[in-house]
């Protein structure tokens, strides 16, 4: 297994990827939703504003992990949003979702991010050094509809500082259906 960073050309393979995990664990309708927000990530984010990690096995795409940037009005913090994170079914549970993670970490720690957050089961991000968090220390984009899957990290070795105001999302994730 091969972890890195994405560099292009490979978008369709992405998509299929995230359509088909998704589609596996939580139904058709999950998977074409999280299949045309992967698409929407890739086609309209500028650059600077994302980070695609991918994992491979005899070159071909078995994990991906999107990271993307999230804003502040009051506060520079360098904070980015995972989501959404895939594996394919054949693999899934083998450790490769926490490695890709992992790895995903460190490169956005050597780039100077300082906060990580994520919406999701926190069974499988506590793994991977998530904890909840309220909307008092970190205010979310949009109204949470599950707000126990709330949860983020300081990549500092440190409590993280309460952050006031609002905060935004990636334009491709600022849907209420993701929330
Ligand atoms: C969630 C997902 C990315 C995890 O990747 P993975 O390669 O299967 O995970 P790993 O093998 O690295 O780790 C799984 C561990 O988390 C635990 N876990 C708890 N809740 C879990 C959950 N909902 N999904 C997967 N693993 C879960 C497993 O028991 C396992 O524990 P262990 O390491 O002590 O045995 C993958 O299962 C997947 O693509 N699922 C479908 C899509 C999805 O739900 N994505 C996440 C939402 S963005």
């Amino acid at each position: 297994m091969q972890h890195s960073i994405y560099k292009g050309g490979q978008d369709s393979e992405i998509v299929q990827l995230f359509a088909q995990a998704f589609t596996d664990t939580e139904g058709k309708k999950e998977g074409a939703l999280i299949g045309n927000l992967v698409h929407t990530l890739l086609k309209i984010t500028p650059t600077q504003d994302i980070r695609v990690f991918t994992t491979s096995k005899e070159e071909k795409i078995v994990g991906g992990v999107i990271f993307s940037k999230m804003r502040f009005n009051q506060s520079t913090v360098n904070a980015w949003l995972l989501s959404p994170a895939a594996v394919v079914p054949s693999v899934q549970g083998t450790g490769v979702g926490q490695g890709l993670i992992q790895h995903a970490h460190q490169f956005l720690k050597n780039e100077g991010a300082q906060v990580l957050i994520t919406y999701g089961d926190i069974r499988f991000y506590s793994k991977v050094g998530y904890k909840p968090i309220s909307e008092q220390v970190i205010p979310a984009p949009l109204r949470l509809s599950y707000p126990e899957g709330w949860i983020a990290q300081s990549l500092e070795g440190k409590e993280i500082n309460p952050i006031k105001g609002k905060s935004f999302c990636a334009e491709a994730l600022n849907n209420s259906v993701y929330w």
